[in-house]
């Protein structure tokens, strides 16, 4: 299916979702938030998809915010829904039962940086600038930053962000723990696909789980996330893949998992 400002390419096992708005740096109105959840679904329901990675169109940007334009005449009763449509697409994406990389290409500031923190891991080129400049338009972060920022960097290092409305490097943000990878600008799709590959290899439910069982426990504290833990740890000896997977370990062979 072809969408206006979100492009679904399908790369074997891989789904690589473009936000397609260069013009506007990427940035997120509300036509562009509903073709990327449409596009996140159908690479989801897609079953020869295993990874999805979402990237931004264009030299400059990954996604430059949530769309100024769009949002400077709106009444509190309209910035509510407006807040709570982009909180609801990137819970999905952070619970989405496939893992999705975020390939960091250029600025990823407001609900770029928003969006970014919600896919599980980010990899950044060296020219990614990553920031919550909310505080300079007179509000606060509405996509989830206030929230997913202390839990990705400390409460006090996401103050200072916020507060500041600082723009900083992609060294800098792999130092404080908001990138995971950094790599050179031309090889940051190569280097995104590698890792993607390399997850897509493992056993898909194993990958799913453990997803499951890193969101689920940060939430709760450290005794019912580990019980949390040992209920899903448990769950996996149910699986075709675990037997597979130690079956082959121990035949000194490369597994063959099937998800089931
Ligand atoms: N919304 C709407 N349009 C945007 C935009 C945004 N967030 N970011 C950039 N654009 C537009 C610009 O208006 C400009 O359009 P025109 O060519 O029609 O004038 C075009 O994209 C190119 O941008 P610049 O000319 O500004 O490019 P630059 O290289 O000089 O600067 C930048 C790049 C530093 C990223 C700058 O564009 C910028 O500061 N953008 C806004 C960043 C921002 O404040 N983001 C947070 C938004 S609020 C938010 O996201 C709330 C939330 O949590 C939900």
């Amino acid at each position: 299916m072809a969408y206006e400002y979100v492009l679904l390419e399908k790369d074997g096992c891989l789904a690589i979702i473009t936000i397609n708005r260069p013009k506007a740096l990427n940035a997120l109105n509300a036509d562009v938030l509903r073709d990327l959840q449409a596009a996140v679904r159908a690479a989801h329901d897609d079953p020869e998809v295993a990874v999805l990675i979402i990237t931004g169109a264009g030299e400059k940007a990954f996604v430059a915010g949530a769309d100024i334009a769009f949002m400077q005449d709106m009444s509190p009763q309209e910035a509510r829904p407006w807040t709570r449509m982009g909180q609801a697409i990137f819970a999905e994406i952070e619970n989405l039962d496939k893992p999705v990389i975020a390939a960091v290409n250029g600025f990823a500031l407001g609900g770029g940086c928003e969006l970014a923190m919600a896919c599980d891991i980010r990899v950044a080129s060296e020219k990614a600038r990553f920031g919550q400049p909310e505080v300079n338009l007179g509000i606060i972060p509405g996509f989830g930053g206030t929230q997913r920022l202390p839990r990705l960097v400390g409460k006090g290092m996401a103050k200072r962000l916020i507060f500041s409305g600082d723009m900083i490097d992609a060294a800098t943000a792999e130092r404080i723990g908001l990138a995971d990878m950094v790599v050179p600008v031309d090889e940051l799709m190569a280097k995104t696909k590698e890792l993607a590959m390399s997850i897509a290899a493992k056993g898909p439910t194993a990958i799913k789980l453990a997803k499951a069982a890193i969101n689920r426990g940060l939430e709760l504290d450290l005794a019912a996330g580990v019980d949390y833990e040992a209920e899903v740890f448990a769950l996996c000896f149910a699986t075709a893949d675990q037997k597979e997977g130690m079956k082959a370990f121990l035949e000194k062979r490369k597994p063959e998992f099937t998800g089931k």
